[in-house]
């Protein structure tokens, strides 16, 4: 990576400003319901602490618009980072201010203290240079750790570089050297696995990686839309009639790049989103006009594991089906496995594929799983 990180840098006595990407799923409870992006966090976290810096984390939680809600306080995840990091995290009341300058100046080296939620200040996410100039005040130097934000111009992401000396944390070292090497040096073959609802959302990536790749499996929503665009009927299933023509396009540069398009050959199709829903297999083909695609078929699942196991290089983002619905949850899951047992490099882009693993307890057996689900695709469709 072509960046300094904190490796490059003196730390110690230094009031160290770290943005992280705390934003964590929760119950309604306010329990964490995955931590992983906080345990990703960590090296960094604890490199700082071991060279005696002043450890000063910034981070946003859900989308709070400018407005301080309660519920997204950051003080359960400062209470799950003292259990992870066996020393005790301070929580101050916002993150920027008077008060707030008061906390940091008590710090010693070694301490840690998480400020609140960014988003409560709507200057945040304009990307105010006021608001970055206040938060700069805070630390000697910035230390950007929160990869799944970096596809954000927010204040606390870019705009603050430009007022302290800025280098990567080992978390988006990471991120970088591991989704690089998938555009600079894939082992061949390379297969791309994408579902999810939307082409557009992915549309970039495609075209960014259509080079790099030998074949793109497409399950997900955004199948529909290509089946759609091969002249299919498909029913009463949502697609995106605006990206039709995109899914045309691509199947065409690809036949042109010689990048194998495998769509579903058949789908589990269902009368309503529900878990007590009428279910069938049917060929694609034959679509029932009243009935919507909410997974991937057996004959799917087979052609796409058959791609996946001849593949030294697997990148996967974005589900099989409705995922949140047991029932559709069948072709995400077959996915899951049969990536976790390839003897292949795998990455899955952050998100909800992300989530599969976790609940599957597969992270184990993957190569890489990316904390940023937005950022990862952003990243590999080449932009900044
Ligand atoms: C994410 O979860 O993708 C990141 O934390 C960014 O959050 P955002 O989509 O609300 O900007």
């Amino acid at each position: 990576m072509d960046k300094l990180t904190v490796r490059d840098i003196p730390v110690t006595g230094k009031r160290v400003l770290v943005r992280v990407d705390f934003n964590v799923p929760m119950d309604k409870q306010g329990f964490i319901t995955d931590d992983s992006r906080i345990r990703a966090a960590l090296p960094t976290i604890t490199y700082l602490i071991d060279y005696g810096a002043k450890v000063i984390l910034i981070s946003h939680l859900g989308r709070p618009d400018g407005k301080v809600v309660p519920d997204l306080r950051l003080t359960p995840i400062a209470q799950r980072l003292s259990q992870l990091l066996g020393q005790q995290v301070g929580m101050a009341t916002n993150c920027i201010g008077p008060e707030v300058e008061k906390s940091v100046a008590t710090l010693k080296n070694g301490d840690v203290l998480m400020l609140e939620n960014l988003r409560f200040h709507d200057d945040e996410e304009t990307g105010s240079e006021e608001f970055a100039a206040k938060l700069a005040r805070l630390g000697d130097v910035f230390v950007n750790d929160a990869f799944g934000t970096s596809h954000r111009a927010h204040a606390s992401i870019s705009v603050i570089a430009k007022f302290l000396p800025a280098v990567a944390g080992f978390l988006l070292e990471n991120e970088i050297n591991t989704l690089g090497s998938l555009l600079k040096n894939p082992a061949y073959p390379f297969t791309s696995l994408l579902g999810g609802a939307k082409v557009s959302d992915k549309t970039a990536m495609l075209h960014n990686i259509m080079s790099k790749v030998n074949c793109f499996l497409i399950g997900g929503g955004m199948s529909v839309t290509f089946l759609k665009a091969k002249g299919l009927d498909v029913g009463a299933s949502n697609f995106e009639k605006d990206s039709v023509q995109t899914a045309a396009d691509i199947m065409k540069k690809a036949a042109a790049n010689n990048v194998k398009v495998v769509l579903p050959v058949d789908v589990i199709v269902a009368d309503k989103i529900s878990n007590d829903a009428n279910v069938q297999t049917v060929p694609v083909e034959f679509i029932p006009k009243d009935m919507k695609v909410v997974d991937i078929g057996p004959g799917t699942i087979q052609l796409f594991e058959e791609q996946l196991r001849a593949s030294k290089t697997v990148f996967w983002n974005g589900t099989m089906g409705i995922n949140e619905i047991h029932l559709f949850a069948n072709g995400t899951r077959a996915m899951a496995l049969t990536l976790a047992n390839l003897k292949a490099t795998t990455i899955i882009g952050g998100g909800s594929t992300a989530e599969v693993f976790d609940s599957m307890a597969l992270v184990d057996r993957i190569t890489f799983v990316s904390t940023g689900g937005g950022a990862s695709l952003l990243f590999l469709s080449g932009e900044k």
